[in-house]
């Protein structure tokens, strides 16, 4: 297939929680047969490229982000002949395919880490990973105080010996040493190894996690932060005294992937990219994983952490935007992802919280860069309170709070009752599926035009032709009579406006092109935004006005 350039750059890109999309044989669990035959959906739906998530023989621990063989394909997501035919009919179908690589850590069931655990400390089997004497008199203190993401101290104890491992996650997931060369040498075989196979590029799980200060410190925690109602990763990287994240000496790891992705690339007359997962604590920071030399784009977690209000979206579109400029990067967007609570939830839930979603969704495919869309998100699915017998994230079986499996229940397909078409008639899928999801299926909503998924294949047309290409984004000081809670902007004569507030506010003149849901003639609802046509040279009061 032959790409444009940068084909990246402005893509609306679909995750695919393999899990949990679509099951070909009926054992509860999605595959990748399964994802081949929803291609043409994701087609029609409009999207560019899909990324999937980790489907390589692992023991399920972190559902695929515990990997225990990076070249291979976990029997009971399909075999490498079933990537094949999903790569051959996503590129028919003008759809690029992203995978998910796991850099940071190994499955404890990696050969690496099963031979670290038989040989001695100080041996060159453990210095692949981060082994450590235990404090205290009996080495019964761990060797320093960090906290996996997922709950409880970062470290094991190796049974019976004065030794302890690294896992910034799960204790299946034990952390490599980036600073031992043999481990940057595996990552490029196995990046070698899957371009070799045809993706288009690759997303970096844990991306700002790789290097840890090299002394392993104590973090520096003076009070433990307020939890909230937020998710426990994005907790976590409130803190400011991160000696575990975002190390100088990971960008050298991605300058030399850089180069590797580049020279493939230019022999093989193809584009491929990488995107990295980076929970960076500024903009600035996010910057450093996208200069001209290193990734091809970050994940922008900035929206996602935002308020529901006017000014803070201004200063995540303000501050993202001015951090990418002096390196030339695309900026990326994101509102959901398989790791936190699904943003209808978010906001508020019910009506409300969907006819917020579709706003922000609507305002964010109007920037711009990439898009990142989560499976199910156009459906308007909500987070799902799956009853505790079922839940089978780590973080759960760590600390007995829930986790993240609400947002991971299987798509609704089709029918009136699970499994909705996500398996074979009377398959049971991994995480039950509400009774109440008939009327949210793809079949039910693709027959429907006021439906989510109907106002999805709208927006998504709708950035095609008046968004991708734009000019830049011009802010637009709100008149008086909006008040302080809008949220409008133009890029050439498109222009976008977002109510945030409580009342409806006049619309400016223009035709309009897009809206995320239904507003009185001439006005905007609170919950609800557009997208306007602007005449040439508009002013005044009642239009945009810069
Ligand atoms: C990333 C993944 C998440 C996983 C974690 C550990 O944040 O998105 O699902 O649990 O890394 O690999």
């Amino acid at each position: 297939m032959s790409a444009p350039q940068g084909w990246w750059r402005e893509a609306v890109v679909y995750e695919v929680y393999v899990r949990s999309f679509a099951d070909s044989d009926g054992d509860g669990v999605g595959d990748l047969p399964g994802i081949t035959s929803r291609l043409p959906y994701l087609r029609d739906l409009g999207v560019d490229a899909l990324w999937i998530t980790p489907f390589y023989p692992s023991p399920q621990h972190d559902h695929g982000y515990d990997v225990a063989d990076y070249c291979a394909v976990d029997p009971r997501f399909g075999s490498l002949e079933d990537l094949d035919t999903l790569l051959d009919t996503a590129h028919g179908l003008g759809l690029r395919v992203i995978v998910d690589l796991v850099p940071n850590h190994t499955s404890s069931e990696h050969p690496w880490f099963v031979e670290a655990l038989a040989a001695p400390p100080g041996s060159p089997a453990r210095s692949r990973y981060l082994f450590r004497t235990g404090r205290g008199a009996g080495a019964e203190e761990p060797p320093n105080n960090w906290e996996s993401v997922f709950g409880g101290p970062a470290w094991t104890r190796v049974e019976g010996t004065d030794q302890w491992y690294l896992h910034l996650f799960d204790s299946t997931q034990p952390d490599l040493d980036w600073r031992n060369p043999e481990v940057a040498q595996m990552f490029e075989g196995v990046l070698q190894f899957w371009l070799d196979r045809g993706v288009d590029g690759f997303r970096v799980d844990v991306a700002h996690g790789l290097f840890k200060e090299e002394s392993l410190r104590d973090q520096d925690r003076p009070e433990e932060p307020d939890a909230g109602d937020a998710p426990r990763e994005i907790v976590e990287r409130t803190l400011a005294d991160e000696p575990m994240w975002d190390q100088p000496e990971v960008h050298e790891v991605y300058r030399s992937w850089r180069r590797l992705v580049d020279d493939y690339s230019d022999e093989h007359g193809t584009d491929r990219m990488v995107v990295a997962e980076a929970w960076t604590q500024t903009p600035e920071s996010m910057a450093r994983f996208v200069r001209p030399d290193e990734l091809h784009q970050s994940f922008n977690f900035s929206w996602l952490l935002a308020d529901w209000s006017a000014p803070a979206f201004a200063e995540v579109v303000r501050g993202t935007l001015a951090a990418m400029a002096p390196v030339d990067a695309s900026p990326t967007w994101v509102l959901s992802n398989h790791d936190v609570v699904r943003h209808p939830t978010r906001y508020g839930g019910g009506a409300r919280g969907l006819a917020r979603a579709r706003a922000a969704t609507l305002v964010m495919l109007a920037l711009p860069g990439s898009c990142y869309l989560y499976q199910g998100e156009e459906l308007g699915l909500e987070e799902v309170d799956v009853a505790p017998e079922h839940r089978q994230d780590p973080s759960w079986f760590r600390t007995g709070e829930v986790g993240r499996d609400g947002c991971r229940v299987p798509m609704p397909w089709s029918g009136q009752e699970p499994p909705y078409g996500f398996g074979p008639p009377g398959s049971t899928p991994w995480i039950p599926q509400p009774a109440d999801w008939g009327g949210l299926t793809v079949e039910a909503q693709r027959a429907d035009p006021g439906s989510t998924w109907s106002f999805y294949q709208r927006a998504l047309a709708a950035r095609h032709r008046h968004a991708r290409g734009a000019g830049p984004v011009e802010l637009i000081a709100a008149p008086a009579e909006w008040g302080a809670d809008v949220l409008a902007f133009r890029r050439g004569s498109l222009g976008v406006v977002l109510n945030c507030g409580e009342v409806p506010v006049p619309l400016p003149t223009g035709r309009l092109l897009v809206a995320s849901g239904d507003s009185d003639p001439g006005v905007l609802a609170p919950d609800h935004a557009v997208w306007l046509e602007l005449p040439q040279g508009s002013s005044g009061p009642s239009s945009i006005s810069l």
